[in-house]
């Protein structure tokens, strides 16, 4: 009997989300439903998600610093791979760095040690551009560089990565990783990052014609569109394990722009949408992050290519959320 590829994967694999409620998470796990089954994708958060989420497959409550629970939901299940999502974002880690660094760390450290006990198989984990710091090249960041973080999320994220390239060096973990941008979507809103201003601006466009935004107009930022983060977020996953060759984490790029860019975009759908500027304490957050990054090891290593540019992720941007708007779409 033959299979394809897809059939094989759906039999092999079953997988815990933790942090499935969360900007990226709740769309990774639609997804991953509807690549590997329903029934194989364990959705987990410390509460409980949208209906969506209740309704298409199985939900734990998790939370991703309890050890205990999470193992007794990988033996319920069979568990053979876990996408570990959850994390507090720049912005708020600022506030909460204690709380941040306990949340951000001690997650990893269990679900990493629940792979080196062969309780699982495989491991995803985030990084971010706020691994890089002021020292870093600002331009076409490279995937190996100075990388001196100034922020608790960014010193969250640069320990993360060694620990990760640690545990795969010393004990042969299969984990892998990727370095987000700001990640844009009109299905999920993030929550207490730097680069959340490039999605309220397009509610805000909607809703007001008007967006006063946190950043100065000339911050240059990576970003990218939710489609592409997920795409590649299940590329790394299913890539050979030979060509994952960095197990720190992987650059990964689509688009840069600063606010009055992504502004004069959404100008041509809006014409009298009026964009203005009161920077907070997030200005220093950003002014310490890349612009562009140089993710040429991503897309020579496992093929990964980005699809959406600031004009197509505009255009979907806008008529989803009208359709939201509208009572086509569910909302946020
Ligand atoms: N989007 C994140 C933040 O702004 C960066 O990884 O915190």
């Amino acid at each position: 009997m033959f299979y394809t590829i897809y059939e094989f994967l759906k039999m092999s694999e079953t997988i815990l989300i933790i942090g499935a409620c969360g900007q990226i998470g709740t769309e990774l796990t639609q997804k991953l439903r509807s690549v590997y089954g329903n029934n194989s994708i364990i959705a987990s958060d410390i509460r409980e998600g949208n209906e969506d989420m209740m309704h298409s497959g199985p939900f734990e409550i998790i939370d991703a610093t309890d050890r205990e629970t999470i193992i007794k939901v990988i033996e319920k299940y069979k568990i053979t791979q876990v996408y570990l999502m959850a994390a507090m974002l720049s912005a708020t880690a600022e506030k909460y760095p204690q709380k941040a660094w306990e949340l951000n760390m001690n997650s990893l450290l269990i679900v990493l040690d629940l792979a080196k006990e062969k309780l699982i198989k495989q491991v995803y984990w985030p990084s971010s551009i706020a691994a890089f710091g002021p020292t870093s090249p600002k331009v076409n960041t490279p995937q190996q560089t100075v990388m001196e973080p100034t922020t608790v999320y960014g010193i969250s994220k640069i320990a993360g990565e060694h620990w990760c390239n640690y545990y795969h060096q010393k004990f042969g973990v299969d984990v892998r990783s990727i370095r987000y941008p700001g990640i844009i979507s009109w299905k999920t809103k993030p929550g207490g990052g730097t680069t959340d201003y490039a999605v309220d601006i397009y509610f805000k466009a909607i809703e007001e014609g008007k967006y006063e935004c946190f950043l100065e107009e000339d911050t240059r930022l990576p970003m990218m569109y939710m489609e592409d983060a997920v795409n590649a977020t299940i590329q790394i996953m299913q890539a050979d394990e030979k060509e994952v060759k960095t197990r720190t984490s992987y650059n990964l790029a689509a688009m840069s722009f600063t606010p009055k860019e992504i502004a004069s975009e959404i100008k041509k759908h809006i014409p009298n949408f009026e964009i203005s500027y009161k920077s907070d304490f997030r200005q220093a957050i950003a002014n310490s992050w890349p612009q562009v990054i140089d993710d040429s090891q991503a897309r020579k290593d496992w093929n990964w290519q980005h699809k959406f540019d600031l004009e197509s992720m505009t255009n979907e941007m806008l008529i989803n959320i009208k359709k939201q708007q509208e009572g086509v779409l569910p909302s946020m």
